[in-house]
């Protein structure tokens, strides 16, 4: 399926990566199984990428991890992601998931930042109620902050998704939707599994985790200079934020071994062409789509 759109949230994603988003710009994007393809060049620069960060280093990294997002709040308040408006066209699983009209959702917004994908999710449907959760305090506080934050659709709470039970805030098998929107890139792939445990708690059977993230050979992967590479396909920003690129095979593995089943899980491939500039910029994401499944009889 080949669809003409811009979406917004690629844009933020791109800031946070470095690379100027340009309104000017025309794109497309195609969907599907097939992984970007590498030009000689790039393929050789990855090739040539064997220097690691110090295990020193990476410790580090790990250990301040969230201190590392809360400074990026500090530093950019709610200012930085633009909101993601595009969620509910994207992932129709929010509306089709109700078994009748009127029914209400319980969604979970898996490290949500300070909202952005949360509040224009509760405008835009009204018989939701959103769990929102995020390592970082400031995100938390923003969330709270925020105007449309109301306790009556809305419980946020500050949770290590990697290590703190999520259950200590939301009853077991009760969530109809999850949405993991470039959250499990930022957390190291020897944890991620932990996440997905984690989730799968409070899920209900039969419901989904909708995951959007960075795809293998994302033009945000091929920027990084070799000294921020940290192991395959794992690099460090400036920041110290850190940033998994997902090729399918990867993440289904994951999932798959946490006892989810596949639904969607496909690239999303997105050439935005500077005309000005004569630049072309391959942006890829992994869209994927993954389920409890039902508990046997
Ligand atoms: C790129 S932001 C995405 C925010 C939001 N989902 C959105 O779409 O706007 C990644 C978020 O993941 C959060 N995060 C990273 N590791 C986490 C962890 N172990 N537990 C909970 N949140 C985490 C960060 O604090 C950050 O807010």
């Amino acid at each position: 399926m080949t669809e003409f759109m811009l979406l917004q949230s690629d844009s933020s994603v791109a800031q946070l990566d470095g690379i100027k988003p340009n309104h000017e710009s025309g794109s497309f994007q195609k969907r599907g199984h097939k992984m970007r393809m590498l030009s000689p060049e790039e393929a050789e620069k990855l090739a040539k990428d064997l220097v690691l960060v110090s295990d020193f280093k990476q410790q580090k990294l790990e250990k301040e991890a969230q201190r590392n997002w809360d400074l990026f709040y500090k530093r950019n308040s709610t200012n930085f992601f633009k909101d993601r408006h595009w969620t509910t066209r994207e992932f129709e699983e929010l509306r089709a998931c109700r078994e009748f009209e009127d029914q209400k959702l319980t969604i979970l917004e898996a490290g949500c930042g300070v909202g952005n994908c949360l509040f224009p999710l509760l405008e835009e449907d009204l018989n939701i109620f959103a769990y929102a959760c995020d390592f970082s305090p400031r995100a938390v506080e923003y969330v709270k902050q925020n105007p449309l934050y109301d306790t009556q659709r809305c419980k946020v709470f500050q949770c290590d998704l990697t290590k703190d039970d999520l259950l200590e805030n939301v009853p077991p098998d009760s969530v109809d939707v999850v949405t993991l929107i470039f959250v499990l890139s930022a957390i190291h792939p020897e944890k991620m599994h932990l996440v997905l445990r984690n989730i799968y708690k409070v899920l209900k059977p039969g419901k989904c985790v909708l995951f959007r993230d960075y795809g293998l050979y994302d033009h945000a992967m091929l920027r990084f200079k070799s000294a921020n590479k940290l192991s395959e396909n794992f690099y460090v920003r400036q920041d110290g934020t850190r940033s998994y690129f997902f090729s399918d095979d990867f993440l289904a593995e994951l999932f798959l071994s946490v006892g989810y089943e596949q639904v969607v899980n496909e690239y999303v491939l997105r050439e935005t062409v500077n005309k000005k500039e004569g630049l072309s910029v391959p942006r890829v994401f992994l869209q994927s789509k993954f389920l409890k499944p039902q508990r046997e009889t």
